[in-house]
């Protein structure tokens, strides 16, 4: 098959489905470019072995390259005046060899714990950012994370406080710096997370009821993960615009709108909706309703997280062997030297769906309907594609010596944090590829390793 069907039936080098980095080598070998470099994923996952996470962080920079460039072109084609921030919310990947690319790029940071910003305060030790750096601090604020906010702010470090609930002024009764409050919006959108009951924030009629808020500076929201249809972001950025307009007649330091995240990633390569039609679609809203308020405009932030780290990274697994799936189908399972539920755990939590090329063979003659088993020994453990198949190269056909790798697309957003050791399986090794080098940022665990985790 010519190269050219064979990138287009795996739907590789199309900026739409975030797969542009991606290609296919004149032998069948999935590749990687950046730029002028060009990473052949089976010559890797020969080095390193599998089950093997691929960082790629120029797909991070070039993401964030471009919210900031679909933002700053709306803005200035609707003349607003207020600036764009991006803030990177650090659960969506922890991992340092995503945070040092992220901040590169001029984003700043959002923390939901404790312990998210003990580990910022220790890269800010290491000289890695500079004060200029916003952090904005949601979750629950217990004492000590708020010793540890102000002792940061004392510091010099430009820190915002969110308020998430009402409990929680009181509790920040005594800090001396901008804070921000979050707004618990009444809106249906198309997305997993969006729950009858939103246990974040607080009602704008009880915001508007607090009258003056001491030094408030943010209005924040977050509805929700993945949300489907762009529309819902700008509707909701919509009701958000018409409580900002209202707060700020009695909170005139208020300056700043924080639509939070929930931009969506094409996980299963169908076409979603592009970056800059939404950043216009925002821009010119929220410049309208303000300037018929007579209010100046917000300065916008987003905390689209997903959005940039999913496709920055992808998972390898070796096929270990094959089984019939049974009753009567077609199928096979094929095993996976890694598991779901240990690595990638929303394929079990939410059914998510990833899309799946294989890394050698991509022009292979016989391709057969597959389902995919996990090492662990749950029922669980498995991806089925919401119950339909994947078509992979039929591993009857390989060479002696010869074994099939498979990549998972998308891997960046939420996996890693989630990870867990049923049956006592090791986490994949981690490596990191940039400017054409190659660096192993974490091990395979040894049986040793897992064993202290449980006392052992
Ligand atoms: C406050 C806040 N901001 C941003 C995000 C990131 O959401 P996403 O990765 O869907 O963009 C989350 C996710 O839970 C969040 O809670």
């Amino acid at each position: 098959m010519a190269a050219n069907s064979v990138r287009k039936s795996w739907k590789l080098g199309r900026a739409e489905l975030d797969t542009q980095w991606f290609d296919v080598s004149r032998d069948g070998m999935l590749l990687v470019k950046e730029g002028n470099y060009q990473y052949n994923i089976y010559d890797l996952v020969k080095k390193y072995g599998s089950p093997l996470e691929i960082v790629f962080p120029h797909i991070l920079e070039e993401k964030i390259e471009q919210l900031f460039a679909a933002f700053k072109t709306a803005m200035r084609r609707a003349k607003y005046r207020g600036r764009i921030s991006y803030h990177y919310p650090m659960k969506v990947n922890q991992n340092k060899e995503f945070i040092i690319p992220i901040l590169s790029e001029g984003a700043d940071l959002e923390v939901t714990s404790y312990n998210e910003l003990w580990l910022l305060k220790k890269l800010w030790g290491q000289n890695h950012f500079n004060a200029s750096i916003k952090v904005l601090c949601n979750g629950p604020k217990i004492p000590k994370y708020i010793d540890l906010i102000t002792e940061l702010r004392n510091m010099g470090l430009s820190i915002v406080p969110i308020i998430e609930d009402l409990g929680e002024i009181e509790r920040l009764k005594g800090f001396k710096g901008d804070v921000g409050i979050r707004a618990n919006i009444d809106i249906k959108v198309r997305s997993h997370w969006d729950k009858r009951f939103d246990q974040f924030g607080t009602s704008p009629e009880a915001i508007l009821k607090l009258g003056r808020i001491k030094n408030l500076k943010i209005l924040h929201y977050h509805l929700g993960s993945q949300i489907e249809d762009g529309k819902d972001i700008v509707l909701a950025a919509q009701k958000l615009t018409a409580l900002y307009i209202k707060l700020r007649k009695t909170n005139p330091t208020l300056d700043t709108l924080d639509l939070g995240g929930g931009f969506a990633v094409p996980y299963s390569k169908t076409k979603l909706y592009p970056v800059d039609a939404i950043a216009n679609s925002l821009v010119k809203t929220i410049s309208k309703m303000t300037r018929k308020a007579g209010v100046p405009a917000p300065n916008l932030i987003v905390e689209w997280g997903r959005y940039a780290a999913a496709p920055a990274q992808i998972s390898i697994f070796k096929i270990i062997h094959a089984k019939p799936v049974g009753g009567g189908s077609k199928k096979k399972w094929y095993v996976i030297d890694g598991s779901f539920m240990n690595d990638l755990l929303d394929t079990w939590a939410i059914h998510q769906k990833w899309h799946v090329v294989p890394v050698n063979r991509l022009n292979a003659r016989r391709m057969i309907p597959v389902w995919l088993n996990g090492s662990s020994c749950d029922s669980d453990d498995k991806y089925t594609a919401s119950g339909t198949y994947i078509r992979l190269p039929n591993i009857e056909d390989l060479e002696e010596g010869e074994q099939q790798y498979i990549a998972i697309f998308d891997t960046g957003a939420y996996q890693d944090a989630l990870a867990s050791h049923h049956c006592l399986l090791s986490s994949p090794a981690k490596i990191v590829a940039q400017d054409g080098d190659i660096t192993l940022a974490r091990r395979r665990e040894t049986p040793e390793e897992i064993g202290k985790l449980f006392g052992w």
